[in-house]
């Protein structure tokens, strides 16, 4: 079975990281999203409520499956026999950061990294930016699902 993983912070998911994890689902026969926990890394939302998000917004697809995942991504790769890690390219500008890490990963553990590139109406779309925007009232329906408005809303009222 050919079986990715797509890992990132997702705080929140965005209408990028589907773009990304609807292409992946289509190629591989299972596409499993590594939410992953960072402790340097303060997040909006715990590590539970990215989980939850992540799952309502991907449930229409069969193939892919939520988990996530505190410490080297190798190691759950290696854990999950898994060879392939999926991740969007945005822009030149992620490039220099992606390289790095996909380097150290195929030293370490010896997983590819596999690039999709954003599609154009993604490619400056970022979780960081989607917090900004909807922290000053701004209107974010169009950078993440609807289901997920009201609870980013909430959060940033501090709730
Ligand atoms: O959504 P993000 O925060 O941009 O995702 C970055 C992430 C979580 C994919 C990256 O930081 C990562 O892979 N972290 C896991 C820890 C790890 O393996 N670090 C070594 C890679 S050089």
């Amino acid at each position: 079975m050919n079986r990715v993983v797509c890992p990132g912070s997702f705080d929140p998911i965005t209408f990028g990281h589907l773009d990304i994890i609807k292409r992946a689902s289509s190629l591989f026969d299972e596409v499993i999203i590594a939410v992953m926990v960072n402790q340097t890394k303060k997040t909006l939302f715990t590590v539970e409520e990215r989980i939850e998000m992540v799952r309502e917004v991907t449930s229409k697809y069969p193939n892919v499956k939520v988990d996530s995942w505190s410490g080297l991504l190798v190691d759950y790769c290696k854990k999950n026999d898994i060879s392939i890690i999926v991740k969007g390219l945005r822009a030149v500008t992620d490039f220099d950061y992606e390289l790095q890490m996909s380097q150290v990963n195929l030293q370490l553990q010896e997983v590819e990294t596999l690039f999709l590139s954003t599609a154009p109406a993604h490619s400056f779309l970022s979780s960081s930016l989607v917090k900004e925007i909807a922290s000053y009232g701004g209107d974010v329906s169009s950078y993440i699902p609807a289901a997920l408005l009201e609870r980013l809303k909430d959060r940033l009222a501090g709730n």
